[in-house]
């Protein structure tokens, strides 16, 4: 898919902004500061209803205004369509597709895909937990964008189990009367249950990506690797079917009780866990280099964009700062392997960190004004 045209309101620096685009590369160029990635933010933002840059969509609406509006037109195939959004910090969104009626954010996942390499990404190796968990959640609802239901039912059923254990750990503090735990039976199921389901789909990512992760990081650094991506669940065990799943969750759920109500919040599940990134016997996150750090995340990125290109529909490729922060060699190397994406977007402070290889449209990006070159 590709998107044929680009339309803010309000959307960080930009009181408004037409932007048409076509497939294949368009760069923006542009001093720093002057708004190059606010516009591919807003593209992302359409694919994962989030920023890569900041964790909140209040920063995201230009400062004075209420709300934010993203619209693309967008082309798959013979097919467009037209997504909106309209962004209102402490109020829920409002999506529209194809200007009908109103329909839920998550509804119009699915429409634009993104795979967003970005100096940010140099966290998914160095960074936290957190990090790896949200590229793999991203790339699960990518693939399958029913899974943002069930990451939000995760999220709903976990807040009220640490509500339940907040009060159940501070009634244990306050020597009151011990709370009736069998409501924390009935979440302890809830939680194991949806959480069986992100786990599975977890899994069976990191099989199907590993490999392609490896390829991509023998091509960025040959010789370099091997890489290997080792999931590492706060509930111990093998399973991987989401029966098993559930059961692994339930007896670890069991077995951490007494510490939960102690501490007031839930110790295990998909929340906890976290994905150990092994460059040769070694993990990446406090051995690599800094260079085979960037390797490593860009290989991740590589290896999203292959595999949500090999399912199908083709995500627009995002390539926000990242040719400046390479050595020639990578940079090169990076440039041939997504030169013949279907749509890419590059952001640039100067034309010389455009790789040739990506030579397309350019757009002079100044004080908030997106024009044509
Ligand atoms: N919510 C906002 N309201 C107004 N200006 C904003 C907002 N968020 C960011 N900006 C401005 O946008 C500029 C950064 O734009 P950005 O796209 O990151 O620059 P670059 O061209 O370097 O990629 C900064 O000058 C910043 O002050
Ligand atoms: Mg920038």
């Amino acid at each position: 898919m590709h998107v044929t045209h680009l339309s803010l309101a309000d959307f960080r620096s930009y009181a408004r902004v037409e932007v048409p685009l076509d497939a294949g590369v368009t760069a923006f160029v542009g001093p720093n500061g002057q708004g190059k990635t606010n516009l591919v933010e807003a593209v992302g933002y359409l694919a994962t209803l989030g920023s890569h840059r900041v964790a909140s969509d209040a920063p995201l609406v230009r400062m004075g205004a209420d709300r934010a509006v993203i619209r693309a037109q967008v082309r798959q195939g013979d097919r467009q369509q037209l997504v909106e959004l309209e962004l209102n910090p402490g109020k829920s969104n409002r999506a529209r597709i194809n200007r009908s009626s109103q329909v839920r954010p998550r509804d119009v996942l699915g429409i634009v895909r993104t795979v967003l390499f970005a100096p940010e990404d140099l966290a998914l190796v160095k960074g936290d937990p957190g990090e790896r968990r949200r590229f793999l959640d991203e790339l699960i609802t990518a693939r399958s964008p029913r899974m943002a239901g069930v990451r939000s039912d995760y999220e709903r059923v976990l807040k009220q189990r640490n509500t339940l254990l907040k009060s159940a750990a501070l009634a244990r503090r306050h020597g009151g009367r011990s709370m009736d735990l069998s409501t924390l039976d009935v979440w302890d199921q809830h939680l194991a249950r949806v959480g069986a389901e992100l786990l599975a789909q977890r899994l069976d990512l990191i099989a199907t990506i590993q490999p392609l992760a490896d390829k991509a990081y023998e091509q960025l650094a040959p010789g370099g690797g091997p890489v290997a991506l080792d999931y590492k669940p706060s509930a111990p065990g093998e399973a991987h079917t989401r029966e098993d799943l559930f059961e692994q969750l339930m007896a670890a759920l069991a077995e951490a009780r007494k510490q939960e109500i102690e501490r007031g919040v839930t110790l295990v599940g998909p929340h906890r866990d976290d994905l150990l990134l092994k460059l040769g016997q070694l993990p990446a996150k406090g051995y690599a280099s800094h260079g085979e750090s960037w390797s490593y995340a860009l290989a991740l990125r590589l290896a999203s964009y292959d595999l949500l290109r090999a399912e199908g529909n083709e995500p627009v490729l995002v390539l926000d700062d990242v040719f400046a922060e390479l050595d020639t060699r990578r940079r090169e190397r990076l440039a041939e392997l997504v030169a013949p994406g279907e749509q890419v977007l590059v952001t640039a402070a100067v034309d010389d960190d455009v790789p040739h290889v990506l030579a397309g449209a350019r757009y002079a990006v100044s004080e908030g004004t997106v024009e044509r070159v």
